[in-house]
């Protein structure tokens, strides 16, 4: 039996707006559901333009901040496409997440940010935003962390907290993960199935805010996916699909697939020109994993062999108009 498991990230809700997008991966009807992040977003788009411009939230008072989160999770929740995928995933127990930088605190925000002024209350806004997750999201493993593993029939799934325990690239020996989150991975990264999925809200390679800058850290991470079972590694945060095989210097050191914009313009401005409808369907079996990127004009499929761990592509099929 194949296991299928749907993911993507970045849902900005909209009043007004339906979020039709999530029907299509109700009518796929997966076994798993992964969000990857930006599932609510504290602030989005750039000052003057936008009424919750990026950075806005660090201004807020921790009770502000508290109100705003909750507001924004209860609407997110009740959008009618999502909160009857949510229903139908949780009833089967296959929803899983992680949180990116915009359900965290705010854009590019680290919860170990020691650079930003004492008003900015990290070290309250970072605990608030990480039982609201919980309260709302409730599926991570080992509470109160947000990062967890999970075993599905053919995967060790590892969900990572790329936020609480990161700091800025601007401080002496940055972290992403922390030493005790990379210790639960190395641990985690042996197993008896016979794939690898590490899931986390950044990419390893892509945009400017990627796993890779953290080069200490990320030395480490290579030599541990080097040493795993069939690794695939799944993000989100650039609102775009991407696939990338292992490369020879590293970068990334094992599969890289990343399913982002379910539901969020691509540049943030405050009109709807580029609104995305990304996701990505994995179909597991013994013999290969396909790869089926979803977005609003269509599918772009591809296969990696089980036993080579070589990939092909499928092609790309447009949607009916
Ligand atoms: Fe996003």
């Amino acid at each position: 039996m194949p296991t299928t498991i749907a993911f993507t990230s970045c849902a900005r809700f909209k009043p007004g707006q339906a979020q039709t997008a999530w029907r299509d991966i109700l009518a796929a009807d997966p076994d798993y559901l992964f969000l990857l992040g930006d599932q609510i977003y504290m602030d989005f788009g750039l000052w003057p333009f936008a009424p919750e411009y990026q950075g806005k939230p660090k201004r807020y008072s921790p009770a502000q901040f508290e109100r705003v989160m909750r507001d924004k999770y209860e609407r997110q929740w009740c959008e009618p496409n999502f909160a009857a995928l949510v229903a139908h995933m949780r009833a089967k127990n296959g929803f899983y997440g992680v949180w990116d930088d915009h359900d965290f605190a705010w854009n590019n925000a680290y919860g170990q940010d020691t650079t930003l002024p004492a008003d900015a209350h990290m070290a309250e806004k970072r605990d608030i935003a990480r039982a609201l997750f919980h309260e709302f999201m409730a599926c991570a493993p080992q509470p109160p962390e947000v990062y967890g593993a999970i075993d599905t029939p053919l995967a060790r799934v590892i969900f990572l907290d790329n936020r609480y325990h990161a700091t800025p690239l601007n401080v002496p020996n940055p972290v992403l993960m922390g030493p005790q989150q990379m210790d639960f991975l190395r641990r985690h990264l042996s197993h008896d199935r016979q794939y690898t999925l590490i899931c986390g809200g950044l990419t390893l390679t892509y945009s400017a805010e990627n796993w890779s800058n953290y080069t200490a850290e990320f030395a480490e991470f290579r030599q541990l996916v080097q040493g795993a079972r069939k690794v695939l590694y799944l993000g989100g945060d650039i609102h775009k699909n991407a696939f990338k095989a292992p490369a020879a210097n590293g970068l990334p050191p094992c599969y890289e697939i990343i399913s982002s914009g379910l539901c969020v313009n691509y540049l943030g401005l405050p009109f709807e020109f580029d609104r995305r409808r990304n996701w990505t369907l994995l179909t597991l079996d013994a013999q290969q994993v396909r790869v089926d990127q979803h977005d609003k004009k269509g599918v772009t499929r591809w296969r990696i062999d089980a036993a080579s761990w070589q990939h092909q592509a499928l092609g790309r099929e447009l949607r009916a108009a």
